[in-house]
């Protein structure tokens, strides 16, 4: 089975779990803004990984424009942000993400890294604004998916863990299903 991995991560996170990914799977990665469809259509398995951006995942328009170039390979989507591993926040990811003919296409999360003093100058003064503005709100009223945001703060942290793309792996090596 040949697959290949696509990759866009800004601050390392997605890059290393697609290289977890790799490691037990043996694909090549590739950064999604330099793939070409009329070689990533020649794999049966296409991994299409990024960080998880203002709720979208970073190059999710390369499937969106690609995708009838894919039917019949087996397609899968990895992200991760900051947010922690919860089955709501997931499906709200998935939901904004993979619709209409995306819509079918497993996706799988881990949670990623935060280094807020280590982002680029836009990312870090929109962060801040956003940290600012939670700081504001009722505790009562932070969700799952914002809780993160302000418990890390200026602390840099790493949430990354393996574990997290064993079940991406699990389909990658079961026979048949796509
Ligand atoms: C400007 C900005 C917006 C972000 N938006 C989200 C978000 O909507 N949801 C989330 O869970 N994490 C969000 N994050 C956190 C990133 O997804 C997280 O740092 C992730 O590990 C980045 O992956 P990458 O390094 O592979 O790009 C955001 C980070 C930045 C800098």
């Amino acid at each position: 089975m040949r697959g290949i991995i696509l990759c866009q991560s800004k601050y390392g996170a997605s890059k290393k779990y697609a290289e977890w990914i790799a490691e037990e799977t043996g694909f090549k990665i590739v950064e999604t803004k330099k793939a070409d469809i009329n070689i990533v259509e020649k794999f049966d398995v296409v991994v299409l990984g990024g960080g998880v951006y203002a709720s979208s995942i970073s190059g999710i328009t390369f499937l969106r424009k690609n995708i009838s170039r894919l039917r019949g390979k087996k397609v899968c989507v990895f992200c991760c942000g900051a947010a922690p591993y919860d089955e709501e926040v997931i499906e709200s990811v998935r939901k904004k993400n993979l619709k209409d003919e995306l819509s079918g296409i497993p996706m799988f999360y881990g949670p990623g890294m935060w280094d807020l003093e280590g982002m680029k100058f836009g990312d870090k003064a929109m962060c801040k604004l956003y940290i600012k503005m939670l700081s504001k709100k009722d505790p009562a009223e932070i969700s799952a998916w914002e809780k993160p945001f302000l418990d890390a703060k200026d602390k840099k942290c790493d949430w990354t863990d393996k574990k997290y793309i064993e079940p991406l792996i699990d389909l990658i090596k079961s026979k048949g299903e796509k």
